[in-house]
């Protein structure tokens, strides 16, 4: 019983770890590639490359190497119509500020449709609307389905 005890309680602990210490970010790089977003573990270089193209048509994008990161979704349109000029979905660091960003001088004209920062896995949301499960309801489940078989 006591095995069994410390068995629970370590996959627990090494569950917890797992939540904290990984983020999962819808990530796409322009209008056409949202049509079918890919998921993204962050890391320094998938954040590195948000910033790499949020720095094409924005002004002064810092390079902060920092191993926090939450997700990004930004949407950009013409101003008179819905049409989207640019569309990009990622994992980024916190200290960019990529919704409080200037666009450069001839990009100027764009309207911010949607620009969202968040933390939690996926939060900046599949970017063509299929709905799928979270990570969390997941791992939840397969604990639950562990604990069941141990105290049955
Ligand atoms: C991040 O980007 C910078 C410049 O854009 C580059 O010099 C650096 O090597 C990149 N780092 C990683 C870990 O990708
Ligand atoms: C939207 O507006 C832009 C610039 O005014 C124009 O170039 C583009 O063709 C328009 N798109 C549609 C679908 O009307």
């Amino acid at each position: 019983m006591l095995t069994k005890r410390f068995l629970v309680s370590v996959l627990i602990a090494i569950t917890c770890v797992q939540l904290v210490s990984s983020l999962t970010c819808y990530t796409c790089l322009n209008a056409n590639d949202c049509k079918k977003a890919r998921k993204t573990t962050c890391t320094v270089a998938a954040a590195n490359e948000t910033s790499h193209h949020l720095g094409v048509y924005h002004q002064n994008v810092r390079w902060v190497p920092m191993y926090r990161y939450d997700c990004l979704a930004l949407k950009y349109t013409y101003q008179n119509n819905n049409t989207v000029t640019h569309q990009l979905h990622g994992c980024v660091h916190p200290d960019v500020n990529a919704c409080n960003l200037y666009l450069k001088p001839q990009y100027s004209s764009w309207r911010r449709a949607q620009c969202k920062v968040c933390s939690g896995d996926k939060c900046n949301k599949n970017p063509a609307g299929a709905l799928s499960r979270s990570h969390y309801t997941i791992v939840a489940a397969g604990l639950a389905l562990v604990l069941a078989k141990i105290y049955a």
